[in-house]
């Protein structure tokens, strides 16, 4: 351990030399925010970088450094920093006044194009954020079973609120959650037989993200689908971040069902938004018409940027067509680095589908968070550092989302630093692996 120890001393200390400003810049933010900062996320050590500027699918930081960005906003710069669509849109919409406070044609639009593009949904609302989209998805469930018992998965995260990552977060809404193991068939099962008619709903990544974009096992999620039938409860897909994957996300993949699907990240083109929709059945319940309708409030729903700027991302840029291509382009990047790390013989696997990666340290795909080893969280502060010092940003936890505007340049730039750590640091890689086996 001592010689990963010094290997990230060493690399930090570089990185300090190189980022003189954005480590002033971080020091004086602690004067108004607890630790510089305003989401926990963004935070690492020795500091994050203060950025400057984004255009296309770089960012430019406060010394002046330009860098490939792999961190595309957790998955919600989908296009990029400066998609002339996109910018297009929100100028449009803002001549047209901003804060209105009533139906516009903006949100009327997207939610066709929503609606008509995942199969699960016939109707929408639209929220401000991911977070919010799924507590509404699980109030939503818990109203209409009226049932409290909500399953969630361990290392799962659905919201700063909502999140299991290693287990039960101090901050979550208090709900009654019950948890099981990630693609755990049998041990999911029992738990959903255990609960049985108390269970409202089951929330689920189809592909776990955050837990380190890993695969939902098409067999456990059918378990899932079946099982909810059986005792009653909804099944909510949060495809916040996999909606991306593809024309229609998991769902429209694997030709799968769910009563409830949450939606947000890039849906409004990269600015704050949120969407939790159905069958027109449950849906209706939010029909203000109807009496004792359910009702959802939220000043900033159908804000005419978010609403403009979704409508011209989801029709005139992410098109279904263009959609299928960046899945196939995404996953031929990600299927290039596992073959350079195989011949390699590197520890090292590009795990995820298509343009969300999450770079693990172990030969093999990881397929339960459990397979995630210490000596893999251990490494990851050193990788993130060395290609940042190589002007590749990736999130300091080892993920890697690729953007629209991204060109084969960027992805041979991140596939060269890689290759160029994986053989500097090979022996420490494996040395670091063997100690936490
Ligand atoms: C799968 C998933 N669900 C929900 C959220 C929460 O979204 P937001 O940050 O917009 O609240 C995230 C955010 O990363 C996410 O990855």
């Amino acid at each position: 351990m001592e010689n990963l120890h010094h290997a990230i001393e060493d690399a930090r200390s570089r990185f300090v030399a190189a980022n003189p400003m954005s480590e002033s810049a971080d020091k004086a933010a602690a004067r108004y925010l607890p630790g510089g900062n305003t989401r926990t996320v963004l935070h690492f050590d020795p500091f994050p970088l203060t950025l400057v500027g984004g255009d296309g699918a770089e960012v430019t930081d406060l010394d002046g450094h330009r860098y490939v960005d792999f961190v595309g906003e957790y998955s919600a710069a989908l296009f990029g920093h400066s998609n002339a669509v996109i910018k297009a849109a929100i100028h449009e919409a803002l001549e047209g006044g901003i804060t209105m406070g009533a139906p516009t044609r903006y949100e009327r639009e997207l939610a066709g194009l929503l609606c008509e593009r995942f199969p699960s949904l016939d109707q929408v609302r639209f929220c401000n954020s991911g977070t919010e989209a799924n507590l509404m998805a699980l109030c939503t469930a818990r109203v209409v079973t009226g049932r409290e018992k909500i399953l969630a998965f361990n290392d799962a995260y659905h919201g700063g609120v909502v999140k299991f990552l290693g287990g039960q977060s101090a901050l979550n809404v208090p709900f009654d959650f019950v948890l099981a193991d990630y693609n755990d068939i049998e041990g999911t099962s029992a738990v959903i037989d255990g609960v049985g008619k108390e269970l409202a709903a089951v929330i689920i990544e189809p592909v776990l993200g955050a837990g380190g974009n890993i695969q939902g096992n098409r067999q456990f999620l059918n378990m899932l689908r079946q099982k909810t039938e059986e005792v009653g409860a909804l099944l909510i897909f949060d495809e916040v971040k996999t909606a991306r994957l593809g024309p229609a996300g998991i769902q429209g993949m694997l030709d799968f069902n769910p009563d409830l699907t949450t939606l947000g990240k890039f849906i409004s083109g990269g600015m704050p938004t949120g969407a939790f929709g159905g069958s027109a059945e449950i849906m209706s319940h939010y029909d203000p018409r109807r009496k004792g309708a359910l009702a959802h409030a939220g000043t900033f729903n159908n804000n005419v940027c978010s609403m403009a700027a979704g409508c011209a991302g989801m029709r005139d840029v992410y098109t279904a067509a263009r959609a299928a291509e960046f899945f196939d382009w995404s996953e031929a990047f990600r299927l290039s680095l596992n073959a350079m790390f195989s011949a390699k013989s590197v520890p090292l696997y590009a795990n995820g589908m298509g343009s969300m990666i999450a770079l693990h340290f172990s030969r093999e795909p990881t397929k339960r968070p459990s397979d995630i080893t210490a000596g893999c969280r251990k490494l990851r502060p050193l990788l993130h550092i060395e290609l940042l010092l190589d002007g590749v940003s990736i999130c300091s936890r080892g993920d890697l989302f690729l953007s629209l505007p991204m060109t084969d340049e960027h992805l041979a730039k991140a596939r060269q630093a890689l290759e160029k750590f994986a053989d500097r640091y090979k022996p420490l890689i494996e040395e670091t692996l063997a100690a936490h086996a």
